[in-house]
């Protein structure tokens, strides 16, 4: 049983260190499976860390959907958004007798959603009052000045303030959010509870009003028998944090009653740390009209989409039959290191009844939604590989995970690039992991997609600021930094971040 000394003691120095590795032991992570207590579910395999040989936690299911609470506008006047974001701590009761803490914004997880209108300008004060650690709001996939993005570089103390301020321009319409971002604690701060969503909306919008508009954000809860949130495991290192419930607006398997004929426009935001989910919708038809940075140019008709972590899309779908049109999760292969893959298939998310009473006319969805100008021919072409890797030291296996063979370092820049010039990136996953690529500070284009020697392209043109490059999988897309300052690309399940695959674009004016 030494191999287990292994694991445990590397385990202590991955969350102890600042490190960009993790420790792993160094023969094949698959006899784990054989050794006892160690085949068990993700949360379960580390019981020196985590929720020893319990089952998860059962929480009510049905309820009636609850839209995320709005964060109020205390400017008082139109073309300006003014608040304040407070991180705290709280509880949570997600089970009836058991009170879980958890972090917060303004109190609520998910947070506050946020709606402003293009052409607004946004004030928000940030008061992290977490407890003893730095925070920072990060605005992902907004397009606000590089000091304003709250990065790794720019923390905000335990106890501190700061004010957040940029302006959201035309033609930024989308389905923002916002979650902390500070050095070595993302991933720990989210799954505790801190991300909202910030919808930004366009002037003359041209899907129907009559759709109504509902953002579904899904989060991921791993709960103790006692009610608290286990502390990441060596499992939760290597693959990210997947956890035993996936959670839309803080409710499991919630319920949402719509009239025969209704079309809902809905936003499904993947918020968890790690969990893929390919989504269908039983007895309903799904049709994308929107991607991470706001409208596609045409509807385009969907059986299932694959929503990686950090990944949103505007759908309208169709509740045209009566009956129970349900929400659920198909089977997806994302590469699983070690035991305790969990099962991702044939979740529910969200009910919804259909009732035989019809709705009121619908309005049909405009075949033009808006135009998108693809990117100019790119200048400049990069190519980042992603990698895990495991190298012997004397207490084990260590393992990174790298772009272009490099751990992150806040203190290096990686890549210099120039504002105004369209380059392409070729994002090339060597790994055995499955790694949803983000770039802060714009939206790109994907241009086509290789694996195997195949070569295929996306199904439409979308703005984009995260995108799933699969094992074994080159994604090449065309971006281009419009603003100077430093920016951040990375690797969205947290936990990886956080080990070190993110690396440093520094756009110069
Ligand atoms: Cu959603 Cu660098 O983050
Ligand atoms: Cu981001
Ligand atoms: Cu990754």
């Amino acid at each position: 049983m030494h191999r287990r000394g292994f694991l445990v003691a590397g385990l202590a120095t991955a969350l102890a260190g600042s490190r960009a590795l993790a420790q792993m032991k160094m023969d094949g992570m698959s006899d784990m499976d054989s050794m006892p207590g160690m085949g068990g579910h993700a949360g379960h395999d580390m019981g020196a860390m985590g929720a020893m040989g319990q089952s998860p936690t059962a929480l009510p299911q049905g309820e009636a959907l609850r839209e995320l609470p709005p964060l109020a506008n205390e400017a008082g006047r139109s073309g300006l958004f003014r608040a304040r974001l407070t991180a705290e701590p709280a509880t949570a009761r997600f089970v009836a007798d058991r009170e879980t803490p958890i972090l917060a914004y303004n109190g609520m997880s998910p947070g506050p959603l946020i709606e402003a209108y293009e052409g607004d300008r946004v004030e928000i004060t940030f008061a992290n009052r977490i407890g003893d650690e730095p925070s920072t709001i990060h605005w992902h996939g907004m397009p606000v000045p590089a000091d304003q993005d709250g990065n790794p570089m720019d923390p905000v103390a335990a106890g501190a303030d700061r004010a957040y301020a940029f302006e959201l321009p035309e033609g930024s319409a989308g389905s923002y959010w916002y979650h902390p971002h500070p050095h070595g604690r993302t991933a720990e701060q989210v799954y505790r509870g801190l991300a909202g969503a910030f919808v930004v909306k366009a002037k003359a919008d041209p899907v129907p009003a009559a759709y109504g508009d509902t953002v579904l954000m899904f989060t991921d809860l791993r709960l103790a028998a006692d009610g608290s949130m286990p502390d990441n495991t060596m499992t939760d290192l290597m693959n990210g944090r997947v956890g035993d419930h996936v959670l839309v607006n803080g409710q499991k398997n919630p319920k949402l009653t719509v009239a025969m004929g209704a079309r809902r426009r809905l936003r499904l935001y993947n918020a968890t740390n790690a969990r893929f989910l390919r989504l269908a919708f039983g007895n309903a038809a799904m049709t994308v009209i929107g991607s991470d940075g706001g409208l596609l140019e045409k509807p385009v008709a969907a059986d299932e989409i694959l929503l990686s972590p950090a990944e949103r899309i505007e759908l309208v779908v169709a509740f045209d039959k009566p009956g129970t049109a349900s929400l659920t999760t198909l089977a997806y292969d994302r590469g699983w290191m070690g035991p305790g893959r969990p099962e991702d298939a044939g979740l529910t998310l969200l009910t919804v009844e259909v009732s035989d009473a019809p709705a009121e006319a619908m309005p049909p969805l405009p075949e033009r939604l808006r135009p998108i100008a693809p990117l100019a021919a790119p200048t400049v072409s990069r190519r980042l590989v992603f990698t895990e890797t495991m190298a012997m030291n004397a207490t084990g296996m260590e393992m990174g995970f790298l772009i272009n063979g490099k751990a992150f370092d806040m203190g290096r820049v990686d890549i210099v690039a120039k504002a105004g010039e369209t380059e392409l990136w070729e994002i090339v996953n060597q790994a055995d992991m499955d790694h949803p690529f983000h770039l802060h500070g714009t939206q790109f284009q994907v241009v086509e997609r290789e694996r195997g020697g195949k070569v295929s392209k996306p199904p439409y043109l979308a703005w984009k600021d995260t995108v799933n490059v699969a094992r074994g999988e080159t994604v090449r897309l065309i971006t281009r930094q419009e603003r100077p300052g430093p920016r951040m690309y990375h690797c969205h399940i947290l936990e990886h971040e956080q080990l070190g695959m993110m690396g440093i674009v520094d756009v110069q004016a």
